[in-house]
């Protein structure tokens, strides 16, 4: 019997709401409570239980693999947070700004540990090929940030080192869990890569309207406006508008987050007018468009039936509509 996606989602909150997390020392754990209980949309683990299942695997059995792909992912989120000096998390205050950088680092680091707990106990079958697929997508997030930090200081960020960064930092987390769901149903590997790709595809559209929420989204629903531009970030809107940019309009694309004249209100308006100027955020959704286009047209390569398919592509089409 197969599951509708919201089912699956039922079941992982399930899986999650029976973790046992200790209760001291306090410092340690609640953060690891606060953060996993926060409101995350979930759809690494989901991404991986939809997988599984379209290859005939079985839920139960991929289950601590989803779990270990949620706590990594909120792991990340936490130190993220600190390295983003970001105080605003799903609408709450983050870790960082809760607690402050030492306990963010130090919880993030158990939950890390925690999401290895619960890999380990896959299959003794697959648990080699799940491991070296659950390591390499977590280096790969590490590369991806710390790209993400050394473009924060560089000159001439072009569009095509931003994408490679977004692979890392973000598709690798997606399309490891997608590789890692075919696997534990025994997907052949040609299955597996095309898997991959679908993944990839929909991280980097996924990244893409991640970075257009940042300064265009509904603060009502839980992002604050305006971070990354405060932050000195090199978005896809920011490489861009840079790109597109005469000499007078990228002084202020530039200086304008350390400009300590403005308040913060000034410098997202007069860095969100250029955009608007520019017209990058039509150029983010075209890219969107088309990266969306091409995760579909992977799924359609794949070796399965395509009634086997509707999930995942329903699951796409859900993260394209996102708001939040
Ligand atoms: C946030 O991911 C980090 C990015 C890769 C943009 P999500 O938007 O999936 O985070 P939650 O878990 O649903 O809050
Ligand atoms: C997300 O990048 C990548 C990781 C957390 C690994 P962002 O820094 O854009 O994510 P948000 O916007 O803080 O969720
Ligand atoms: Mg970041
Ligand atoms: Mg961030
Ligand atoms: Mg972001």
């Amino acid at each position: 019997m197969t599951h509708t996606n919201s089912e699956i989602l039922e079941l992982f909150e399930g899986a999650l709401a029976q973790m046992q997390t200790p209760e001291e020392p306090e410092l340690l754990y609640a953060p690891i409570i606060y953060s996993m209980s926060g409101g995350g949309k979930r759809l690494r683990p989901v991404l991986l239980l939809i997988t599984t299942e379209a290859f005939g695997g079985d839920i139960e059995e991929a289950m601590p693999a989803a779990l270990a792909v949620e706590i990594f992912h909120n792991f990340t989120l936490l130190h993220d947070d600190i390295m983003d000096n970001a105080d605003v998390r799903r609408g709450k205050p983050s870790v960082f700004a809760k607690w402050g950088g030492n306990v963010a680092l130090l919880s993030g680091d158990a939950m890390l540990i925690t999401a290895y707990k619960h890999l380990a106990r896959v299959s003794p079958e697959v648990l080699p090929r799940v491991m070296t697929i659950f390591s390499d997508m977590a280096l790969e997030v590490c590369e991806g940030q710390q790209y993400d930090m050394d473009f924060e200081t560089m000159e001439g960020v072009l569009v095509e080192d931003y994408m490679q960064m977004i692979e890392r930092k973000t598709s690798a987390l997606l399309s490891g869990s997608a590789m890692i769901g075919a696997t534990m149903a025994g997907a052949s590997t040609n299955d597996i890569r095309k898997i991959y790709r679908f993944a990839t595809e929909l991280g980097i559209a996924f990244q893409l309207q991640d970075d257009v929420l940042d300064s265009y989204g509904d603060e009502a629903l839980g992002k604050k406006i305006g971070g990354d531009i405060l932050e000195g970030k090199q978005t896809f809107l920011m490489v861009q508008a840079m790109s597109r940019a005469d000499e007078r309009e990228r002084e202020v694309l530039r200086n304008t987050h350390r400009d300590s004249k403005l308040s913060n209100e000034e410098k997202i308006a007069r860095v969100k007018a250029l955009y608007d100027k520019l017209d990058v955020r039509r150029l983010a959704e075209q890219q969107i468009e088309l990266r969306f286009e091409r995760a579909l047209s992977a799924l359609a390569e794949l070796s399965i039936e395509k009634s086997r398919t509707a999930n995942l592509q329903e699951f796409a089409r859900n993260l394209m509509g996102r708001k939040k």
